[in-house]
């Protein structure tokens, strides 16, 4: 069907005064004796476009009035008193007729009604909104790290071994338990795989083996965890993007994901003025001052055992001790990051038995060079590290867990095989969402949330 997006007859000023055809869904309608009124919406723009019918002109318009119905309009496209266009209908053809028990007839619904219809949701302007900010944010983060000559690599999703060495896969079977087993083990043995396989948690070991060959790789594709954990911040499916880099150190590593998410933080505010007013007045008050002030501030850098001690002086109670060793809760990440800094903080070297296997040690023998990057009002979106590079220290940390050696033999076989200094770190897709929206469940940024007893 040949026609005009909205966004372009609103943006084009060479289509002034010409014939056009739109096609959209009707958002509002309103009639008078002679004229009627309608605001269409395609998906272009956030922004509605008004058609406007004289009812000498184009009779039988019932059907069309309907919100939800969809459209395809031909008209002149002209100057509209509010300094906008606005096309003056000639012909109007109803393609999808919208009757009235369409879910969405009153202007503001709650977010959580709105969730338990994901299909239609989408419809409304916030969704419109959100998800072009996913679209425009996706393309900036290629955009990153292709113009530094990052390579893109496609890791599997199915994997064989459980990356950060916890038990929060999701299995994936072929054929289903069944009783006709004797063991777990031949259970296993006569599945697809022949072994146990679950969906992957992050694309990093396998990140790994690229970037030592490629120098540079980053990843951007879906990860899955199976943790009970029902906060407004985690999915069981989730979109992560995870550079890996060769011939780094942490405080490279920190560097890059400062730089990253200035670098979509800019474009954002370059590209989506439209969406981020939206966001600054329905769900985030100041959130454009924040994301400027982001921008032209150092993120700041907060040893872990400085973090404790600010816990511990704040004198505040927190439901959950944090003494040195222990993980940060939510409730400690926010003092940090809200009330300490009031900016996105890096927290950096913590304790070793608190993180994964493969970080580097730091030769103190009680941390390792990991960060995790807090932001106010979300808590950690990144989470990265330096790896261990050497091939003695990395078994010893893996037999400590009593970890299989045989299963990441590949993985070992980087430290023998002309090991490198390299890190790199993943940052959640919905969560650098959330932080840059103020849409403050991660439901709402991502098209049909995963969650503990919701697969819809
Ligand atoms: O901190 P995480 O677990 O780190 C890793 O997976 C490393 N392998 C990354 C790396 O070094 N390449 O996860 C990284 C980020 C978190 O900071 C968070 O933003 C996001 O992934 N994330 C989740 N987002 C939504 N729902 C969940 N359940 C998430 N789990 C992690
Ligand atoms: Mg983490």
């Amino acid at each position: 069907m040949k026609h005009t997006d909205i966004r372009e007859l609103l943006n084009n000023k060479s289509l002034l005064n010409m014939e056009v055809t739109v096609c959209g869904w009707v958002r509002t309608s309103r009639d008078s004796k002679n004229m009627a009124f309608l605001e269409m919406n395609d998906g272009t723009t956030l922004m509605h476009l008004q058609i406007v019918i004289d009812k000498a002109v184009v009779t039988d318009i019932d059907e069309a009035m309907h919100l939800g119905t969809s459209l395809c309009v031909k008209g002149t496209l002209v100057p509209s008193r509010q300094g906008s266009v606005e096309v003056n209908a000639r012909e109007i053809k109803v393609l999808g007729v919208c009757p009235a028990e369409y879910p969405l007839q009153k202007k503001r619904h709650s977010l959580e009604y709105l969730r338990s219809m994901p299909h239609i949701r989408l419809r409304t302007n916030t969704f419109n909104a959100v998800f072009r900010v996913r679209s425009v944010l996706a393309s900036s983060i290629h955009r990153y790290f292709q113009d530094r000559n990052y390579i893109y690599i496609n890791t599997p999703l199915l994997t064989g071994s459980d990356c950060e060495g916890a038990g929060e896969v999701f299995k994936v079977t072929a054929i289903g338990y069944s009783d006709k087993y004797k063991s777990e083990e031949e259970y296993y043995a006569n599945d697809f795989f022949g072994q146990k396989a679950g969906l992957s948690v992050s694309g990093q070991l396998e990140g790994e083996v690229a970037a030592m060959a490629m120098g540079k790789i980053y990843t951007f594709g879906p990860s899955f965890r199976a943790e009970i954990s029902n906060t407004p911040r985690h999915v069981a499916e989730f979109w992560h993007i995870e550079p890996e880099v060769a011939f780094a150190e942490l405080p490279d590593i920190i560097e890059i994901a400062e730089e990253m998410i200035k670098y979509i933080i800019s474009d954002w505010l370059e590209k989506c003025p439209d969406e981020l007013k939206f966001f600054d007045e329905h769900f985030e008050k100041g959130l454009l001052n924040k994301l400027n002030s982001l921008i032209e501030n150092e993120f700041a850098v907060c040893d872990y055992t400085e973090a404790i001690r600010l816990l511990k002086d704040s004198k505040k109670e927190f439901a959950y001790p944090c003494d040195w060793g222990c993980d940060l809760q939510t409730e400690h990440e926010r003092y940090i990051t809200e009330e300490v800094f009031n900016k996105p903080v890096f927290i950096t070297n913590y304790p070793k038995q608190i993180k994964s296997f493969y970080m580097k040690q730091n030769p103190d023998g009680k941390t390792v060079a990991a960060t995790d990057l807090l932001v106010p009002g979300v808590g950690e979106i990144i989470g990265g590290s330096e790896r261990e590079a050497d091939y003695d220290k990395l078994v010893e940390a893996m037999r400590k867990r009593k970890m299989n050696l045989e299963e990441y033999s590949d993985y070992l076989d980087l430290r023998k095989f002309g090991s490198v200094p390299h890190g790199g770190f993943g940052l959640g897709f919905e969560r650098m969402i959330m932080y840059v929206t103020g849409m403050s469940n991660i439901r709402d940024v991502i098209l049909y949330p995963r969650t503990v007893d919701n697969i819809r």
